[in-house]
C-alpha cells in the first residue's frame, strides 16, 4: 500500500491545534510528531495548510430509490464527489419498503455500494413493524449496522404511528443501537397538503406551507417525549427549525441523551427560494423545507452552544430536468431531496468559521469527531492520532471560488447553493493512506470503499 508523510501541516481537532508530521503507513497514521525523521513513498509539504480528520457525512441518500424517481448520485459518483470536498466517509440509509426484509434490503444495499471509492457505513430505516423486524434489528446491529431511522412522516409510504415508533425505541434500547427519526408531523402535513391542493395552490411555494415549523417542532417533542418514556437516547436528522432545537433543548435540560444534526441548507438558505422564476423553486423541494428567515439564527446558535451536534448533508440529488419536473404541476409530485455532499466544509469553514459562528475546533468536532463518536466509529474514523484511518483532508484556507453546477462533480444538474462565494478548498485528500483528490483533479479507484462495521456506543 506504501507509506506517506505529510509535513508542515497544523493539526486541528475537536480540542488542539498544532503543527505536526504526520507519517502514514499502509492506509494507517503510523507516527505524529515534529520533524519526524522517516522515509516516505511521498512526501507532501502541507505548509499553510490546515489537516483536518477526514469528515463524516452520516446523512445520505445514494440511488435512493423514492417518489418514483432516484437519486442520481450512486456509490460510485457520491463518495467521489465527496472526496472532492472533503468528506471521505458516509452513512447511507437502507430504506426497505414496508413490508420487506430489513436483511434483503441491506444486501441489496451492500451490492449498490460495492462500487464505492471511500468508506461506508448504513443505518437501517424501519418503514414498518413485526416480529421479523424486531428479530432483523438484531442481526443488522450484529452486522454493524448500529443505528436505526424512522420516519414520522411521508404517510401512505414509509411512515410509521408512534405505537410503531416506540417499539423500534424499545428494540433498539435492548440492543444498544441509536434510533434517529426525521420529524414531522405526517398526518397534518397530508391535511395542509389536501388542503393547499382543493384551493389550487400547486406550485413549489406551496411546499413549504404544507409543512410549516410548527409540524416539525411537535413531531421533535414526540419523539423526545417518547424516547424519555423509555429512557433511550435519540438522534434527530435533519433540524431545520427554531420549534425543533427548542424541543431538543427542552429534552436535554430534563436530562435526556437526545442528540441533533442540522444540514447547510437550513443555515444558510430562506424560503425566498422557491420564489425562483422557472420551477426552479422545485430544487429547494425537501423535507423538511427550507424556512423563513430567523430560523438559521438559531440553528447556528446550536451549533455554538452545543445543543446540535452535528452537520450532515441529507445530499439526495435530483436532477431538474426529467425528475423535479415531475411535479411541475403538483408540488407534491416533486421527487423530495438536493445535493450537497461536495459543498459541506466549504461552506462550514467560510459562512460558520470565517463569520465567527463557531470556531475552527467546533468545525471538525461538528464534521469529523462527533459524528464518528455517535455512530460507533471513533477513534477509527474522525481522529487523527497513531492507529486512526489515514482519512486526511489537507484544507488550504486562502482560495476563493464560486459554487456552481457548472463545475461540481456532483451528478446533478442543479446546485443549491449555485453562486455561493467559498473560501478555503483541500488541496489535498488522502483516503485510506492514498492522496485522492490532488489540486482540483481526483484520483479514484471504483470499488476501493469499504463497509464500515460500526460498533455499540456504550456512554455518549
Ligand atoms: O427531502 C428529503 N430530505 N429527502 C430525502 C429523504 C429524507 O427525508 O431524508
Ligand atoms: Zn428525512
Ligand atoms: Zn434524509
Amino acid at each position: 500500500m506504501g507509506s506517506l508523510l505529510i509535513k508542515n501541516g497544523e493539526i486541528v481537532t475537536a480540542l488542539d491545534r498544532f503543527n505536526s508530521d504526520v507519517y502514514i503507513e499502509d492506509g494507517v497514521i503510523a507516527a505524529i510528531g515534529q520533524d519526524l525523521q522517516v522515509t516516505a513513498d511521498r512526501t507532501i509539504d502541507a505548509q499553510g495548510h490546515y489537516l483536518f480528520p477526514g469528515a463524516i457525512d452520516v446523512h445520505t441518500h445514494l440511488a435512493l430509490p423514492f417518489m418514483g424517481e432516484i437519486s442520481t448520485d450512486d456509490f460510485e459518483s457520491g463518495t467521489a464527489a465527496g472526496i472532492a470536498g472533503g468528506t471521505t466517509s458516509l452513512i447511507d440509509f437502507v430504506v426497505p419498503a414496508p413490508g420487506n426484509s430489513l436483511i434483503e434490503a441491506l444486501e441489496a444495499w451492500k451490492e449498490k455500494a460495492k462500487n464505492a471509492v471511500s468508506d461506508y457505513g448504513f443505518h437501517m430505516a424501519i418503514t414498518w413493524w413485526s416480529d421479523q423486524v424486531a428479530e432483523e434489528m438484531a442481526v443488522c446491529v450484529k452486522e454493524g449496522v448500529t443505528s436505526f431511522k424512522a420516519f414520522m412522516a411521508y404517510k401512505g409510504a414509509i411512515m410509521v404511528d408512534d405505537g410503531q415508533l416506540m417499539s423500534i425505541l424499545k428494540t433498539a434500547k435492548s440492543l444498544g443501537a441509536l434510533v434517529s427519526a426525521h420529524c414531522e408531523n405526517g398526518e397534518l402535513v397530508a391535511e395542509l397538503q389536501e388542503r393547499l391542493a382543493s384551493e389550487g395552490k400547486l406550485s413549489p411555494m406551496y411546499h413549504e406551507k404544507s409543512r410549516p415549523s410548527y409540524v416539525e417542532g411537535e413531531a421533535t417533542q414526540r419523539f423526545a417525549a417518547l424516547a424519555r418514556g423509555i429512557e433511550v437516547p435519540i438522534y434527530v436528522v435533519h433540524v431545520s427549525c427554531s420549534e425543533a432545537v427548542e424541543a431538543i433543548s427542552k429534552a436535554r435540560s430534563r436530562g435526556q441523551t437526545v442528540f441533533g444534526e442540522t444540514c447547510p441548507q437550513y443555515l444558510l438558505l430562506d424560503d425566498s427560494v422557491y420564489q425562483k422564476p422557472d420551477f426552479l423553486g422545485a430544487a429547494y423541494v425537501m423535507s423538511p423545507p427550507i424556512r423563513p428567515e430567523g430560523h438559521s439564527e438559531v440553528l447556528w446558535g446550536a451549533l455554538k452552544s452545543g445543543q446540535l451536534q452535528t452537520v450532515a448533508t441529507d445530499h439526495c440529488p435530483f436532477h431538474q430536468k426529467g425528475q423535479k419536473e415531475m411535479g411541475r404541476d403538483d408540488f407534491r409530485k416533486i421527487p423530495n431531496g438536493g445535493p450537497g455532499i461536495e459543498n459541506r466544509l466549504a461552506l462550514m469553514y467560510t459562512y460558520g468559521v470565517l463569520q465567527n459562528k463557531i470556531t475552527l475546533n467546533q468545525m471538525v468536532e461538528i464534521l469529523c469527531s462527533r459524528p464518528a463518536q455517535l455512530f460507533g466509529m471513533y477513534p477509527k474514523k474522525g481522529a487523527i492520532m497513531v492507529g486512526a484511518d489515514a482519512d486526511i483532508v489537507i484544507w488550504n484556507p486562502e482560495p476563493e471560488n464560486v459554487i456552481s453546477a457548472k463545475t461540481h462533480f456532483m451528478k446533478n444538474d442543479t446546485s443549491i447553493f449555485e453562486g455561493f462565494k467559498i473560501k478555503g478548498e483541500p488541496t489535498w485528500v488522502v483516503v485510506d493512506g492514498r492522496v485522492q483528490f490532488e489540486e482540483g483533479k481526483l484520483d479514484v479507484v471504483q470499488g476501493a470503499g469499504k463497509f464500515i462495521k460500526r460498533q455499540i456506543v456504550e456512554q455518549y
